[in-house]
């Protein structure tokens, strides 16, 4: 039974402040998680309290602080630590609002985790195996997605596309997969040094891309696969997230590095070039949340070759997931802890996105920490690919690492690597 629970102020990878929540149980033992924070968030996702004002900028959290540990804490004491989805139901039911503003969405994820955390704890299991067997599934090792570039919200907007990204399912480890990034991580920063581009690292701790125009990006990313010794599209494939709501909606996109507003059949022909031209074979957000057509017609177009995943888009929510796999939006979801709010939620739609046949990709936001739940999320889930951010900054390498321990584990299942992405875009 939980016996106290207790918020306090921390601080993310952007230095803003953020909730932490502990979950002590009456036995002695405690689960602890942080909240991450998003910045190009989606319009439907669960919000963050913020205190508003001067103070911080605004993004103080004294009052989501204030809302654990006034009330969700009073209401979770006694509870049965085990019984995670009654927990994450009477939180909802404490906020009452649809997008979790009341007591903020910060406020309950990091009380959600924790309670996830503490369950583990007291059946003395590693993380990642207590939600394995809570959701009935089969570890595995999951496929990492990592940025090399970063772009749109998380780089002051000095190109367009948000992430430029890296996988290799033709890895046979986890631990090669990290090893081939890496040499495209450090290739890229060469050509960058050597075009006088070096200029720092964006948000996720991706180079920061002084480029004149998106597809310079690409070009100089697929140099940098053929740099560290590979062949753009054999092991190794690149991998994108739009972002598109950020600069656009269903009525036009508005691309600052091309310098022209386009439609969303122009929106789509870009994005086709670009799939023809580079060995890209994951695309998320390729058209903004309000974009149902946009989304569609691209699925429709493009859906057999390329992954294409909904962030902004299904902001980690079933009945989206369950109305995007009806209107043939989409082929895949972004799996956010956060933008759902609990750690039932979440599940749900990873529940949901398994019933109607999309990839999962477990989720880390551009404010992160060293809480590495979401490593645990993806291996007990089995989830199959895992996107962190780019190959540098320890919040993110907190979670990789976290990867290469477990790999040590007889439990978990092999490497996903390109099992459950071959025969379908991947060569
Ligand atoms: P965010 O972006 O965490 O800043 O919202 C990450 C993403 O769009 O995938
Ligand atoms: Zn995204």
């Amino acid at each position: 039974k939980i016996s106290k629970v207790v918020a306090r102020r921390v601080w993310d990878s952007r230095g803003n402040p953020t909730v932490e929540t502990d979950v002590y149980l009456e036995n002695g033992a405690m689960g602890r998680a942080i909240a991450p924070a998003g910045a190009s968030r989606g319009t439907r996702e669960a919000v963050d309290l913020r205190d508003g004002g001067d103070r911080l900028g605004g993004m103080d959290v004294q009052g989501a602080v204030a809302n654990v540990n006034e009330k969700l804490a009073p209401a979770m004491i006694g509870r049965d630590v085990l019984d995670q989805k009654g927990i994450d139901a009477q939180l909802i039911e404490i906020d009452g609002t649809k997008l979790k503003s009341a007591i903020g969405g910060n406020a309950m994820i990091a009380t959600s985790l924790a309670t996830l955390h503490a369950a583990a704890a007291y059946n003395e299991k590693p993380l990642w195996a207590h939600v394995a067997s809570a959701y009935g599934r089969k570890p595995t090792m999951p496929l990492p997605e990592i940025q090399i570039f970063g772009g749109g919200a998380h780089a002051g907007r000095r190109v367009d596309v948000q992430d430029f990204m890296v996988m290799v399912p033709g890895a046979e480890t986890f631990d090669e997969a990290m090893e081939i990034t890496s040499n495209v991580y450090r290739a890229a920063g060469k050509i960058m040094a050597k075009r006088g581009h070096m200029a720092g690292v964006a948000d996720e701790g991706g180079w920061w891309p002084v480029f004149s125009s998106n597809e310079e990006a690409l070009e100089t990313l697929t140099q940098a696969i053929e740099d560290a010794g590979e062949v753009p599209g054999e092991r190794v494939i690149i991998s994108l997230d739009i972002a598109a709501s950020e600069f656009g909606n269903k009525d036009g996109y508005k691309l600052a590095l091309e310098d022209r507003a386009i439609d969303t059949d122009g929106m789509i022909e870009i994005l086709g070039k670009w799939i023809e031209k580079y060995p890209i074979a994951s695309i998320e957000d390729p058209l903004a949340e309000d974009d149902v057509a946009g989304n569609q017609a691209f699925t429709k177009a493009f859906g057999d070759k390329v992954q294409i995943i909904g962030d902004d888009y299904l902001v980690t929510n079933a009945e989206l997931v369950r109305q995007a796999a009806k209107d043939k939006a989409c082929n895949a979801v972004l799996v956010k802890v956060n933008q759902a709010g609990t750690v039932s939620e979440a599940v749900e739609t990873f529940e949901a996105a398994n019933e109607v046949g999309y990839r999962s990709i477990v989720s880390a936001r551009s404010g992160e920490t060293e809480d590495v739940s979401i490593t645990h999320l993806s291996i007990g889930l089995g989830a199959g690919q895992l996107k962190v951010g780019s190959f540098t900054r320890s919040e993110r390498m907190a979670k990789w690492n976290e990867c290469i321990r477990l790999q040590e584990e007889k439990e978990i299942g092999a490497f996903v690597g390109g099992e459950p992405l071959k025969n379908t875009w991947w060569k």
